[in-house]
This record gives C-alpha cells, sequence and structure tokens, in this order.
C-alpha cells in the first residue's frame, strides 16, 4: 500500500509522521486526499488526522515549509497554508453528534481511527492511510472506499447521514458530477427521500452558499448542473433557478456566480443578496445585471470582470456595447439639452450603441441631432 502515496508527497508526510511519532502520536493522512491519491490525481489539499493534540505539529510545519497557520476554535482544528500553496487540515481524531439536522456537530475526541471514518460523508472519503515511518502508507479502509472507487459509487455510511449534514446532498451531486459517478441505489432513495422532505432548508444560508460556490468551482459543471436538475436540488439555490450555456465557458466561480444572477433577471438581485455577496461584488454584478436588463452601454469603463462576465452572457453582443457611451452627459447641454430631455437622449445613444446601430461618435452625435 506503500505505493498510494505519491512522490510529491512523500518527503512532506513523512517528515511529518517522523515529528508526529517522536510526540508519541500516531498519524494519519485522510479523506478526499487518499481518494485523489488513489485516482493518481493532484491534490493541494490534505487532511491529516492524530490520536491526540496535534497544536505543535502546525507550528513544526510552518517552521519547516514556511507558511502559515489558522485555528478554527470548535473543533480544534488547524489549518496551515505552506508558502508552496499546500493546504494541510491537522485534526485530532474525532467523533460527531448532531444534535439537531443541519447544524454544526457536537464534537468528542477518540483515539480510534474507525470512528472518526465512520463521521465523515461517503465511503469513498472514509480511507486514511498511516504517515507514521514503521506503517507509512498502510491502509486503514474499514467501509470500502477502495472498493466504491472502482465501482464509482457514492455511497454514505449511514442512514442518518443527510439528516445529520443536508450540505452532504450536494456534496454528494459535486462528487458525482466531478467524477462521473453514481449514487450507491441506497443513497439515491434516501437523497431523494431527503429533497421531499427538504432537509437542505435546514442549512443556514452561509453554509448553503459555500457549497453552491464550490459546485460553480468545479470543471464538470454541466454534468453537476445536469444532476441537480435530475434530483429537483436547484430550487434551493433559488426558484426557477437553471443551467445556463455561459457556465461551461469559464471556470471562476465568480463569474459563474454572475452568469446565475443574470440568468434570472429582475430575479438575480434577489437571488444574489441571499448569498451574502461582498458589496464590490454585489456592486459589479448588479450594475452589469441593470445594461443587461436596460440593453443599453455603460456610462463609465466597465472592470475586467464586468467585461468577461458580459461576453461570456451575450457573446453576440456588438463589441461599443461594452465601451462607454460615445457621448457623455454633460456634454449634451453644448447640444442645448437641459434636465430630463439629458436623460432621455442619452439612454437613446446608449441603447443605440448596446444595439450596434451606431459604432463612433460621429455616429452618436448625428442620432442626437
Ligand atoms: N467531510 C465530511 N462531511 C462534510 C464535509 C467534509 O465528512 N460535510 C469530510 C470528508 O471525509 C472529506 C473531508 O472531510 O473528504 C475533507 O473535506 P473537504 O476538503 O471539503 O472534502 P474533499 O473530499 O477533500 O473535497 P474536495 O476534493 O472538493 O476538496
Amino acid at each position: 500500500m506503500n505505493e498510494l502515496i505519491p512522490q510529491s508527497s512523500k518527503e512532506l508526510l513523512s517528515t511529518i509522521g517522523n515529528y508526529a511519532k517522536k510526540l508519541g502520536l500516531s498519524a494519519w493522512v485522510v479523506g478526499g486526499a487518499v481518494r485523489d491519491f488513489y485516482l493518481g490525481k493532484i491534490t493541494e489539499d490534505v487532511d491529516l488526522v492524530f490520536d491526540a493534540t496535534q497544536e505543535s505539529v502546525a507550528g513544526f510545519c510552518v517552521r519547516t515549509w514556511g507558511g502559515e497557520k489558522h485555528r478554527f476554535s470548535q473543533f480544534g482544528t488547524f489549518r496551515v497554508k505552506l508558502n508552496n500553496g499546500l493546504k494541510l487540515d491537522l485534526a485530532r481524531l474525532r467523533k460527531e453528534k448532531y444534535i439537531f439536522p443541519g447544524a454544526l456537530p457536537e464534537v468528542t475526541f477518540t483515539t480510534q481511527l474507525k470512528e472518526d471514518l465512520f463521521r465523515r460523508d461517503f465511503t469513498v472519503n472514509s480511507w486514511a492511510l498511516s504517515i507514521l515511518p514503521e506503517t507509512f502508507g498502510k491502509s486503514c479502509d474499514p467501509y470500502g472506499a477502495q472498493k466504491d472507487i472502482d465501482s464509482g459509487l457514492i455511497r454514505i455510511l449511514h442512514e442518518k447521514s443527510f439528516l445529520d449534514d443536508p450540505t452532504r446532498i450536494f456534496r454528494a451531486i459535486r462528487f458525482a458530477g466531478r467524477f462521473g459517478w453514481k449514487l450507491a441505489p441506497k443513497t439515491e432513495r434516501l437523497l431523494r427521500q431527503a429533497v421531499r422532505d427538504e432537509y437542505p432548508l435546514l442549512v443556514s444560508r452561509d453554509r448553503f452558499c459555500r457549497e453552491l460556490m464550490k459546485i460553480l468551482e468545479e470543471e464538470k459543471i454541466k454534468e453537476i448542473f445536469e444532476l441537480l436538475q435530475k434530483y429537483d436540488l436547484l430550487k434551493f439555490a433559488w426558484p426557477n433557478l437553471k443551467y445556463h450555456v455561459a457556465l461551461e465557458k469559464t471556470q471562476d466561480s465568480q463569474v459563474r456566480l454572475g452568469i446565475l444572477v443574470l440568468s434570472l433577471k429582475d430575479k438575480g438581485e434577489d437571488f444574489l443578496k441571499s448569498l451574502r455577496p461582498t458589496k464590490k461584488m454585489s456592486h459589479e454584478i448588479l450594475s452589469v445585471l441593470r445594461l443587461v436588463q436596460q440593453e443599453v452601454c455603460p456610462l463609465s469603463p466597465l472592470s475586467e470582470y464586468q467585461r468577461t462576465l458580459l461576453q461570456l452572457f451575450l457573446p453576440h453582443l456588438p463589441s461599443h456595447a461594452l465601451e462607454p457611451c460615445f457621448i457623455h452627459g454633460r456634454e449634451l447641454q453644448t447640444f442645448g439639452l437641459f434636465g430630463r430631455r439629458i436623460s432621455g437622449v442619452l439612454k437613446k445613444v446608449r441603447y443605440a450603441q448596446w444595439h450596434g446601430e451606431i459604432s463612433s461618435r460621429e455616429e452618436a452625435i448625428k442620432l442626437i441631432s
């Protein structure tokens, strides 16, 4: 099993394993990283688990490779971002108890790796490899991760999994779409039941938004949206939300978010606000939404983001539609126009420029006079 850990990660993981041994800890690499090792995919996110407190390991990683560490207070987890771009999550083995559905779990520590693996989302993510020196690469796969990866099956570990953590409904779809896998029959039945019982509504909008953004980062966006549609999940993002062809033309999740907002037309603003975007993002997207709704060119230059969004969403727009209006509002006074007449005429010019009816300042002036 030693060969499962790729050459590129061996030095890092064995150095951490050696240090853990000195502290008398057991240490494993676990979860999505093991799945990706097995699939031969490069992973930049590595989850490590230890059977006792791992705080000093986080400090050791930063001292050895450079980077920064950050503590997540609720679960005693450390995230280390190394200067080489690798992200390590260091956690203690734990069990989880869900007091009420959709909420974050109550966590207790354990020394049993099997218990930690059992609390996880799917069998394919419940696989661990030792990183201690004498057992380096030794596999612990009690729930059939390898078998399910070989068969391409997403399988929850217990019946209450989707109720405990409804974000797993979206994770299941994301992994199914990403890897071209299927839901195991019982998992599929329980997922459909979870949708009928509206479990996704139990998740806070913030957590939901994080899942949506993870979906928007995926390469196989079309496949994932087809599955979201198939299982009637898009309505939890927003009523009448649908796949839009422009989504496939970029892998930038923020641009994809903009595409979804534009596709919802006059409902786009409420959808965007529900996701609590940053002020800047909200302004960038909503100003484009207004242009699209009013069919007018902008008054001032668009940002790179806005240009990309518009070009992808409306690929046949004339190129001048993205440029600032040929005529400035203030100039219109020199044409003898005042008050409300100015905004009316300006709108006429902007509309004509958007539609490609004029393609120069001279033509704009002709239109006014
Ligand atoms: N996990 C879980 N339930 C969740 C989220 C995460 O059980 N709702 C567990 C899984 O074992 C997962 C691991 O925590 O593999 C790490 O989470 P994350 O990084 O989100 O998952 P990855 O599988 O690494 O996903 P990705 O490949 O998209 O990074």
